[in-house]
């Protein structure tokens, strides 16, 4: 970590996301996904508008929240948004600090620094706006003891699924609109000091009818990796733009999560019923050329329709799910990193014409 980082993350405490039915969320989570259960907020914890529940898989948190009443903020951005990501929280050694290093250099205010406590100790938050309504709440937990956060209890049912290979998240993109890509970039520069990974334009990604442009912004110790896309112009609709236009505005995209054996944790997670998106057939027929040499069975990566790429540094496997939801808007990543630090470039093209198939499908393209 270099000495001149103001703003230093220890990686991404929780996920929260805004969704019209928390309880069975959670219970999607599990089921598909093998997330453990960790703590609940709600009626029964003295919360009179809204019920939360947090699970956890490895080091990655989701909290899915509910509304309990109609004139809730989360009922407006439920009906707004759809079910999606509210927040992405960082971990932090001193939350007051974050706040005030973000917000004197142009980051709006979401929550000022608030200590919250309980008999497990003290957890000081504090936040700011991103893109769209979505936010980062900064969390210092290191006097902190409980399962999750003050507010919240044990949630300790019986139903335990067992875990998918789940690790930690790797990355998360923000979709932003036409034109905004590069505010964002700033944003992510200047105010919280991170650095661009990566870019590449509509050349590199664009089929016959989609293309986007994208840039990667990172931390100083590159935990917190956040490319940010924005719509370009394609003969038809992208899927940047579908996106924005069913998200109604900006919002996280998808959550990249890591695993250590991608052939395992898709096996299982297919067998629980996660879709993914179909990658063609003719995919397999030139990817070693492109890839070279791979540990894994090339015969098992076709038959799961896992992606792969390589760079400089290595190669990684990765795959997409479909959009979780109703609306064609919040999906996932399973990724394994071999070495390889980028984010998947050359899959792209192959992965746009599948996505355009489904897009066609739904009359949106
Ligand atoms: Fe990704």
């Amino acid at each position: 970590m270099s000495n001149t980082d103001f703003l230093p993350i220890k990686g991404t405490d929780y996920v929260e996301f805004y969704v019209g039915n928390a309880k069975q969320a959670a219970h999607y989570y599990q089921t598909a996904f093998g997330f453990q259960p960790l703590a609940y907020a709600g009626l029964e914890t003295g919360l009179k508008d809204r019920a939360s529940y947090a699970l956890r898989q490895g080091k990655i948190t989701f909290v899915f929240t509910t509304a309990l009443i109609p004139e809730s903020p989360i009922a407006e951005h439920q009906k707004t948004h759809g079910d999606g990501i509210k927040t992405i929280a960082l971990w932090v050694d001193d939350a007051t600090k974050a706040w005030k290093e973000t917000t004197s250099r142009g980051a709006r205010s979401c929550m000022e620094p608030k200590k919250i406590i309980d008999e497990y100790g003290e957890i000081i938050l504090s936040g700011i706006h991103i893109y769209g309504e979505t936010v980062h709440v900064f969390v210092e937990r290191k006097n902190y003891f409980g399962a999750f956060m003050p507010g919240f209890r044990k949630w300790e049912p019986e139903y335990r699924p067992a875990e998918t290979g789940l690790k930690y998240v790797d990355h998360i993109v923000g979709n932003v609109g036409w034109g905004e890509m590069n505010k964002w970039v700033n944003f992510y520069g200047k105010v919280m000091g991170f650095e661009q990974l990566v870019s590449f334009d509509d050349k590199d990604i664009s089929t016959e009818y989609t293309a986007l442009m994208s840039k990667v912004m990172a931390n100083d110790n590159m935990r917190i990796k956040f490319p940010i896309n924005e719509p370009a112009e394609g003969r038809k609709k992208s899927q940047i733009e579908e996106y924005i236009e069913f998200y109604r505005g900006a919002g996280a995209q998808h959550v990249a999560m890591a695993t250590d054996n991608i052939v395992e944790t898709i096996q299982q997670l297919k067998a629980r019923g996660v879709e993914f998106l179909h990658v063609p057939d003719t995919y397999y027929d030139t990817v070693i050329d492109r890839v070279k040499e791979i540990e894994e069975d090339l015969e098992t990566l076709k038959k799961l329709r896992i992606l792969i790429d390589r760079d400089e540094d290595g190669y990684l496997l990765q795959l997409f799910t479909k959009p979780v939801e109703d609306r064609p808007t919040v999906f996932f990543e399973i990724i394994q990193r071999k070495g390889a630090k980028s984010f998947g470039k050359g899959n792209f093209k192959a992965l746009f014409e599948a996505i355009e198939l489904e897009q066609a499908s739904r009359g949106t393209l």
